[in-house]
């Protein structure tokens, strides 16, 4: 750490020392105010931080720490197209994906025309499967980045879905995820879209040939057979053009983009291409907007007003000086039921990391768990430990303004549901309050919250395209903002690296005869029990 961020970090220390003792309540009481100045909007999205452990000196001293680590240069290198994912030598720049068509790179604006035409066709029923009919099931094999963003915003958009498509989603390599959906479609009408970035991941091509193979079942497996089903029944989303031409895929069906755009941070490009034949163009170019909505006011607005840098230096004070070591996100939506598992890698495979930039161990926590799911079902199951179990474990509550889906009576009793459960998760009841509520006094022990857990709610007037594009570059930048905080490298995973090559070296042991000598015991025995491979 250079002096001026070392002395920005030990003043949060000896300042989180002072704090300790203090509750929620407490900074409740002492600043009737407390709402308003520890709130913000951002586009659309407002967001209520008052429920963080933070006082005014808190911020002032967080925002100090930014100063110090530059995030403003940082944010400034990475527009400017600088290599600084510098492990794989590659610039940043998803944003550019999202930015308005006038304003947009020749070969984002000839991506987006491409991606536009090929939903037309499809939509139209211009573009048809192999007994000339129109498709009505599209299936999207992916994983991680090639899965997890189209399938979050797909199922969040129900209310948006062209009404005679239907998407699905496959990502595991288990046959029990593909298997189960193909008994159910008909390869006749079924388009595959192939989505891999590098096109060389496992679980991915797995599935793509499965699903070749249950096509030909039905055309053939005659060459020209094949090659019209291929051609016909498959589209390729990929960087990887010399890959996709070796399973068949012509090159007017692949969609490519370039290697500045991150797996977790791919949405916005042809990646999003199975979510923009869910909506339909038009919707998908609004998620776009909403998107770019955001990234102007990361872009632009004063670091106090920045609600991606508020996040993140929130998340700073309660990882490294509160020391909390997760962070649930409960979005108060059914269809953001998805958001957990999308912020999971978005979060996780960025942070997840205790080397610096210069290569060094950090000498601080870095990284949250993620993990949450939609209320009010968390209220059922895990909520008891957030308010019981004497964990600090803060959290992100969202919440919609208008119901996507206005069943009579549901909505209120949602909202008031997230909005009992910050506040009790806050400021607990004493046993005091306990008693006057009438709790017997051999119970108090166990009916009393001790409440001081932090949350920032944010909240969205509607969930639409616009809304949801704005939410998710929200934490995008949030997480961008980390990676400097922490002086991590955000847009490397090489932590997934080891166990992919593992995976490879044991997969001989279960299909055939393999000399298993250079496999530890534990795994050596596991594959005696597993009875694969005569010679283990
Ligand atoms: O294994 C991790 C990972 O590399 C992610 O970063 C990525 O989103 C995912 O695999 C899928 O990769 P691809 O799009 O190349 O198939």
């Amino acid at each position: 750490m250079t002096p001026d961020i070392a002395s920005a970090w030990q003043a949060l220390a000896a300042h989180a020392e002072s704090q300790e003792s203090r509750h929620l309540r407490q900074l409740f009481a002492e600043d009737p105010a407390r709402f308003e100045k520890f709130s913000c909007v951002a586009g659309d999205l407002f967001a209520d931080f008052s429920k963080q452990r933070v006082t005014e000196e808190t911020l002032e001293r967080l925002h100090s720490f930014a100063r110090a680590r530059d995030v403003e240069s940082w944010r400034a290198r990475m527009l400017a197209g600088e290599a600084i994912n510098h492990t794989e030598g590659r610039a940043v720049r998803h944003m550019e994906l999202r930015k308005p068509e006038a304003e947009a790179l020749p070969e984002v604006r000839a991506s987006r025309a491409r991606m536009r035409a090929f939903c037309a066709d499809i939509h139209s029923g211009s573009a048809r499967g192999f007994t000339d009919q129109p498709f009505t099931d599209v299936v999207n094999l992916g994983i991680g980045g090639s899965d997890l963003g189209p399938r979050m915003a797909a199922r969040a958009l129900t209310a948006f879905h062209h009404p005679r498509l239907k998407v699905h989603f496959v990502s595991n390599i288990d046959g029990a995820d593909l298997q189960p959906l193909l008994l159910g479609l008909n390869p006749a009408t079924t388009l595959f879209i192939v989505a891999s970035k590098t096109f060389g991941t496992q679980e991915t091509l797995a599935n793509a040939h499965s699903a070749l193979e249950w096509l030909l079942n039905r055309v053939g497996t005659a060459p020209e057979a094949r090659e019209e089903a291929v051609r016909r029944h498959f589209a390729a989303v990929s960087s990887h053009l010399a890959a996709t031409t070796t399973f068949g895929i012509p090159p007017e069906r692949v969609f490519g983009f370039q290697d500045w755009v991150g797996g977790r941070f791919s949405l916005w490009s042809p990646v999003g291409l199975a979510l923009a034949l869910a909506l339909g163009f038009p919707h998908f170019e609004r998620l776009l907007a909403g998107a770019h909505t955001l990234d102007t006011h990361f872009l632009q607005t004063p670091a106090r007003q920045n609600l991606p840098l508020i996040l993140a230096l929130l998340e700073v004070w309660n990882v490294n000086f509160l020391r909390a070591k997760s962070h649930g996100f409960f979005p108060y939506s059914q269809s953001l039921e998805l958001l957990p598992a999308y912020l999971q890698q978005l979060e996780m495979e960025s942070l997840g990391k205790a080397v610096d930039r210069q290569g060094e161990r950090c000498p601080y926590a870095t990284s949250s768990i993620v993990w949450g799911s939609a209320g009010t079902n968390g209220q059922h199951s895990f909520f008891q430990l957030l308010h019981q179990s004497g964990q600090l474990i803060p959290a992100d509550f969202l919440l919609l303004r208008e119901a996507d889906f206005a069943l009579p009576g549901h909505h209120p009793q949602l909202v008031a549901n997230a909005l009992a459960q910050a506040a009790a998760l806050a400021f607990g009841q004493t046993p005091a309050e306990a008693r006057a509520a009438g709790i017997p006094e051999a119970l108090l022990p166990y009916r009393s919250f001790p409440g001081n857990q932090p949350s920032t709610l944010l909240l969205l007037p509607q969930l639409t395209p616009h809304t949801l594009g704005q939410l998710l570059a929200l934490y995008e930048h949030k997480v961008f903002c980390l990676g400097i905080l922490w002086n991590l490298n955000a847009f490397d995973q090489w932590g997934v690296e080891l166990g992919k090559y593992m995976a490879k070296s044991i997969l001989p042991h279960l299909t055939g005869e393999a000399d298993a000598s250079a496999l530890d015991a534990s795994t050596r025995g596991l594959l005696r029990r597993l009875k694969m491979g005569s010679s283990v």
